[in-house]
């Protein structure tokens, strides 16, 4: 399976954050009826797990990966739950060896050139620009993008559908993330319908 093939064709990353694992399957499916079958579960909430879980063996054809993991033990726990990739906000160089050695797909976060050099000198040119507005948006990864011609940026951080197209039109992003479509009191009140047409409008945007 070619990860990152998906994700450049999903072109867009919902990252969603799972209070209760309940809540997983009718979210999966309200995705999943907007057209997005990929979906990045943070591991900020003790429900990721169980909803990681949940989702990847009632859809094993979605590409679900977990987000916000900070550490190997999340790695480990999150790759058991059925998670196909790992998401970090940062550049943890532990994290970072310790999937590359036992070949995880990891997208590191990166804010800097420094981060990107991590990224490269670990075999990887696929990385989360994060948090990408206020880390100075398209115009910043433009100018990161420069000198690292072979890099793929995944942005997320304060994207939404009024600036999402200024990042997808330019080569140097694979996907762009975000929580605008999978928002909290979304997830909470269950209005499941609205995530569906916020999944559709955000990939009638991607497409234009
Ligand atoms: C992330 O973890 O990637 C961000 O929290 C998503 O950012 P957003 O909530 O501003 O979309």
């Amino acid at each position: 399976m070619d990860i990152f093939k998906l994700i450049e064709e999903a072109r867009i990353v919902p990252v969603i954050v799972i209070e209760d694992e309940k809540d997983a399957l009718p979210l999966a499916e309200a995705l999943r009826k907007g057209g997005i079958n990929i979906a990045e579960v943070t591991f900020r909430t003790d429900a990721a797990k169980a909803s990681i879980e949940k989702i990847s063996a009632t859809y094993p054809d979605m590409l679900v990966g977990a987000g916000t993991v900070l550490t190997i033990g999340q790695v480990d726990e999150a790759v058991k739950a059925g998670a196909k990739f790992i998401v970090t906000p940062g550049s943890n160089p532990k994290v970072i060896e310790y999937c590359v050695k036992n070949n995880i797909t990891i997208i590191p976060g990166c804010a800097n050139p420094s981060n990107v050099e991590l990224a490269l000198e670990n075999g990887l040119n696929v990385v989360k620009f994060f948090p990408a507005e206020q880390a100075g948006g398209i115009n910043y990864i433009k100018a990161i993008s420069a000198p690292y011609g072979n890099v793929r940026f995944m942005p997320t951080g304060g994207i939404n559908p009024q600036n999402v197209g200024s990042y997808l039109k330019e080569k140097c992003i694979i996907a762009c993330g975000g929580s605008w479509m999978v928002k909290k009191d979304l997830i909470a009140n269950k209005q499941f319908e609205e995530i569906t047409r916020l999944c559709k409008e955000a990939l009638d945007i991607a497409k234009e």
